[in-house]
């Protein structure tokens, strides 16, 4: 319905409502109470009429009496008739009785009927009609009017209403509401009605500026949909960028909210993708140590969390995922969602892991070139020192009587001497500052032999078990380090089982290192191998010094008992073959160390002979008579030298400077069967001094003695000329056999 109407109603009903009680009760009353009136006041006019004619009807003036009467009836024009009737009901008045008044049938004629008394007397009475109808009909023809008035005015009163309502109120609303349903399509421009200042008017007004400030909120949030967009844009294509997988996770249910092509590749995520199925297609939550569930993680934390999962291949290979995940909480601070970024970390790792072993074996290097410098300069004086000491007490040794107490104490002299020499050796080994001198070697030779010279000195209570494949094809390798190998690694063996007792277990069988080296855990490049395993049941080595029984100077052993360099020894030598050294232990139980040596391929015969030295007692010392040279600047180790080699039957020239002996020499070239010459000197080096003497004699024999020297090694000083190159400390047994072996060689030997 509307509003106009809704007014419009009430008010017409009102007007309804008052021409009923108009019509209905006021104007019938009216009449009511006129007629009354009317009436009232005739019967107090014939009242008084009544008591004026008694005296005529007492006294009998009938003809006063109509006198009066018709002079009422004249007066009164409403009176229709008037009539006097005597006790007896005879008309007095009027004479005719066809004066009787003629009602017809109107309807306002109204008939008054008195008696006559006199002190109780009846005297007669009086009959009188009355028309009322003229004057009412005044009354009601004033009501007509006013009823009718009434009407038109509420008539004209409520068009005018309607129209005024339809022009002030519905016709502005109407333009509201026409411009509200436009602005609700989103037209800001519907026409609006200026209605003044009226409540209507205010309305447009309000409405206006609604309507302005929608057009600008809906302008500014145009263009903020326009930034967000702009801005999820960016963000969906900086999360595309990522090469790595990224997603978010619903925290409660796991379910993947959003995800990029590297983690989910299909069109649209389905809405019940779960993160653990996702990346692992597991039907329930991460868990365990190799995949730990984040969401559980950074909810116990509420912080970011860097988890790590650890993936097997169908075909075994181990994939690495680092995963950075960042948590989203709500309001009330939980954790709604979670971020989460993998990175394959595998080749990283690897080459972490590649690079720790870099800079571990740089360090290594590094050690070994530390030890190597301070190896190399304290070697030559050493070893110098060493031959005087060993070489006197040496001479001594065969100086005294057989049976002589002293031939024990100076046995225990020369053996400290021997060990401190190996040490200088150990060392100089394993900063590889001595020449090596690979051959193709039959390994199991070399073991045999080490072995019997081990067994002597090891006592009973060990058990030595072989197992070796004397068909092993040879590898290229220098006698001396293969022994020192054995040795090194027999003679831990025993130590370790020096108290209890055991079995000493040395195998030896080739293997063949598969192509990928994974199975047996090693960097060694696929092929053949010797394995050689050297095992005991000693004590074992305990696990938190297992990674460093390799580092040079490392030893659990007492002062005196151990250097801690032979397993580095063992190791340099191990690796300068291009071979590979393991060791498992189990404290109480035992040690195997196992190398790795890699197989010759040219089938060659292997040395026949080993260069070592066998030392002869000192009766079969080999001597002769011929003529030496001998040179040193030490004048000790001259001076004893030359007591040595006289005492072996020689005729010795000894000379302190290179430059005397040179001019000794070119007195008399021929006047010497062989030289001997120290290496380091002043002014002149041994090697000088060899090509001096090889430019004045060229097959003179040279033995060249060094305590160290980087300058010079066997190779070169064979390609010199020089025949013999030996190192001091050296014993007089060793001694006699060089210089035997190198006066009976010498036709044998073309020199330069
Ligand atoms: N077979 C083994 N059983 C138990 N422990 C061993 C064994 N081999 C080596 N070790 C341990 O490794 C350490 C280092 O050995 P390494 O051979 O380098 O030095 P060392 O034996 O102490 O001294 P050196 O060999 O120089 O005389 C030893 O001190 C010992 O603790
Ligand atoms: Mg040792």
């Amino acid at each position: 319905m509307s509003l106009r109407l809704k007014i419009f109603l009430p008010l017409f009903f009102f007007g309804a409502l008052l021409f009923t009680y108009l019509y209905g009760y006021w104007m019938p009353h009216s009449l009511f109470y006129a007629e009354e009136e009317y009436r009232k006041s005739t019967e107090r006019h014939i009242d008084s009429v009544m008591e004026g004619i008694v005296p005529f009807l007492l006294s009998g003036q009938i003809d006063t009496i109509h006198e009066n009467l018709n002079t009422l009836m004249h007066k009164n024009k409403h009176w229709l008739g008037l009539q006097l009737f005597d006790p007896a009901g005879k008309l007095i008045y009027p004479l005719q009785s066809s004066l009787k008044p003629d009602i017809g049938n109107k309807p306002d004629i109204y008939t008054i009927e008195k008696q006559i008394v006199y002190f109780e007397t009846k005297l007669g009475r009086l009959t009188l009609t009355v028309d009322y109808g003229q004057r009412l009909n005044v009354i009601r023809s004033e009501h007509n009017e006013l009823a009718f008035t009434l009407l038109l005015s509420t008539g004209v009163f409520f068009v005018c209403i309607w129209f005024v309502l339809e022009r002030v109120v519905s016709r502005p609303i109407k333009v509201i509401a026409n411009a509200s349903k436009r602005l609700a399509d989103g037209d800001f421009d519907a026409p609006l009605l200026k209605t003044g200042q009226d409540e209507i008017g205010t309305l447009a007004d309000s409405f206006c500026d609604m309507r302005d400030a929608i057009r600008g909120y809906q302008t500014e949030l145009t263009r903020k949909n326009e930034s967000l967009k702009e801005e999820h844009e960016f963000l969906l294509s900086t999360i595309e960028s990522l090469s790595h997988p990224f997603y978010v996770i619903d925290a409660s249910s796991y379910r993947i909210v959003l995800a990029n092509k590297a983690a989910y590749s299909g069109p649209v995520i389905p809405e019940n993708l779960t993160c653990y199925y996702m990346t692992h297609g597991r039907s329930g939550p991460c868990s365990g140590e190799d995949h730990p569930c984040c969401i559980a993680e950074i909810r116990k934390t509420k912080k970011p969390a860097v988890l790590e999962h650890t993936h097997l291949s169908d075909k075994g290979v181990k994939n690495i995922f680092e995963i950075y995940a960042y948590p989203i909480l709500d309001e009330k601070g939980a954790v709604s969602r979670v971020i989460e970024y993998c990175i394959d970390v595998t080749e990283k790792r690897k080459a972490d892991e590649e690079k720790e072993q870099m800079a571990a074996q740089l360090l290594h290097l590094q050690k070994l070139e530390a030890i190597g410098t301070l190896a190399g300069g304290i070697a030559h004086d050493f070893n110098n020192i060493l031959m005087g000491m060993m070489g006197y007490c040496d001479m001594a040794r065969y100086s005294v009587p057989e049976g002589s107490e002293i031939v024990e104490m100076l046995d225990n002299v020369l053996k400290a001497g021997k060990r401190a020499k190996y040490l200088v050796q150990q060392i100089l080994s394993f900063s590889r500052q001595t020449e090596q001198m690979k051959t193709p070697l039959k390994i199991q030779d070399s073991i045999e032999e080490a072995l019997k010279l081990l067994r002597a000195s090891i006592p009973t209570t060990i058990e030595f078990r072989k197992n070796i494949d004397t068909h092993c094809e040879p590898v290229l390798a220098d006698p001396t380090q293969m022994h020192q190998i054995i040795m090194n690694l027999c003679t831990n063996a025993y130590h370790a089982m020096r108290k209890t007792g055991g079995v000493l277990g040395v195998a030896l069988k080739k293997v063949d290192i598969e192509r990928d080296g994974h199975t047996t855990g090693m960097i060694l490049s696929p092929g053949e191998y010797l394995k050689l395993e050297v095992s005991d049941t000693g004590h074992g080595i305990e696990h938190a010094v297992l990674d460093r029984i390799f580092e040079p100077f490392f030893t659990t052993k007492e002062i005196g008992e151990g250097t801690g360099m032979g397993l580095a020894v063992v190791h340099g030598i191990v690796k300068s073959h291009g071979g590979h050294i393991t060791v498992y232990s189990e404290p109480g139980i035992g040690t195997t160390f196992n190398v790795y040596l890699p197989v010759l391929k040219q089938a060659v015969s292997a040395r026949e002979e080993d260069p070592r030295n066998i030392r002869p007692s000192f009766e079969s010392l080999p001597g002769g008579n011929e003529r030496i040279l001998l040179v040193d600047d030490e004048e000790e180790i001259a001076l004893m030298g030359r007591q040595i080699l006289e005492k072996l039957g020689y005729s010795v020239s000894s000379f302190t400077k290179p430059l005397d002996a040179l001019e000794a020499l070119h007195a008399k070239p021929d006047s010497f069967d062989l030289v001997i010459t120290d290496m380091t000197m002043p002014l002149m080096t041994g090697l000088e001094f060899a090509h001096k003497i090889l430019a004045l004699r060229k097959d003179m024999p040279i033995i060249l003695c060094t305590g160290f020297s980087e300058l010079i090694n066997g190779d070169r000083a064979k390609v010199i000329g020089i025949r013999e190159y030996v190192m001091k400390p050296i014993l007089i047994s060793e001694i006699a056999a060089t210089v035997r072996r190198v006066l009976d060689r010498k036709d044998n030997v073309s020199g330069n």
